[in-house]
């Protein structure tokens, strides 16, 4: 059984005063939520203000993303041991707006998902087609691709930490959500593909979560579906209120 997990993807939105707003509201609903796993993604200014607010809660913070390398001259980059240090539990990696924005490949995610594991940083790994793969057939070859890239080398045991977002990029800030059964398909189509890399039982345990338009009136059915474990939220997760309705669905 898996336990359904919701996160919250801020994305380069909430001053530290704003996020802290917005989390005392989430905090007042859902600071005992064991039902579901809920984690927040605030942008790096403010992950110590709102772990702060946190400790102690049910809810865990996470980031939206991280180096792959340990420390040094990287300018203007954040090391696991910076995110360790202010209690970061999740990373959020190969979201396609970093594929996008700032050209992260496949084997940047691979080197960040890799070294997240090795540091006790559970990593949720995003893949999803453009609306021309999906439009051209291609949607299973590109999530095929992005799914064998990015988790080049991880063993059956470190799938345990690693969480799998699947957010159709053109669902993303569109409104245009994937319909329950366009999700479901591609959701099974990408156990099958952990199932062939590290076997039954680490494809049996994943967790993938469904990104793209999610919103509290289409999240029940989206999460009704038997292999969408979860959602990555954008847009939704700005306002307490939505995010928590969101996560009262996953219930
Ligand atoms: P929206 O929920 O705004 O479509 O964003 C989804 C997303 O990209 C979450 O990572």
């Amino acid at each position: 059984m898996r336990k359904k997990i919701i996160a919250g993807n801020w994305k380069m939105n909430k001053t530290v005063a704003e996020a802290l707003a917005l989390v005392d509201g989430l905090k007042a609903e859902l600071a005992s939520c064991m039902d579901v796993e809920v984690v927040v993604c605030p942008p790096f200014t403010a992950l110590k203000s709102v772990g702060d607010v946190l400790a102690g809660t049910q809810i865990k913070l996470g980031c939206q993303n991280m180096s792959s390398e340990d420390d040094g001259a990287y300018t203007g980059e954040i090391s696991h041991a910076m995110l360790r240090d202010l209690s970061v539990k999740y990373v959020i990696l190969g979201h396609s707006e970093r594929r996008e924005y700032y050209k992260e490949t496949d084997f940047w995610v691979n080197k960040k998902v890799k070294k997240a594991l090795e540091k006790n940083l559970r990593p949720i790994v995003c893949v999803g087609e453009k609306l021309a793969d999906r439009e051209s057939g291609n949607t299973e070859k590109v999530v095929e691709e992005q799914i064998r890239g990015s988790l080049a080398g991880i063993t059956a045991e470190q799938f345990e930490n690693v969480v799998v977002a699947y957010e159709p990029v053109w669902a993303i800030g569109t409104g245009k959500t994937a319909t329950s059964e366009q999700a479901q398909e591609v959701h099974a189509f990408i156990r099958s593909i952990i199932r062939d890399m590290v076997g039954e039982k680490a494809a049996k345990g994943l967790r993938i979560q469904y990104g793209g338009s999610m919103k509290a009136s289409n999240a029940k059915e989206l999460l009704s579906q038997p292999d969408i474990d979860g959602g990555l939220i954008g847009g939704a997760a700005l306002e307490a209120r939505s995010f928590v309705d969101i996560v009262k669905a996953g219930i």
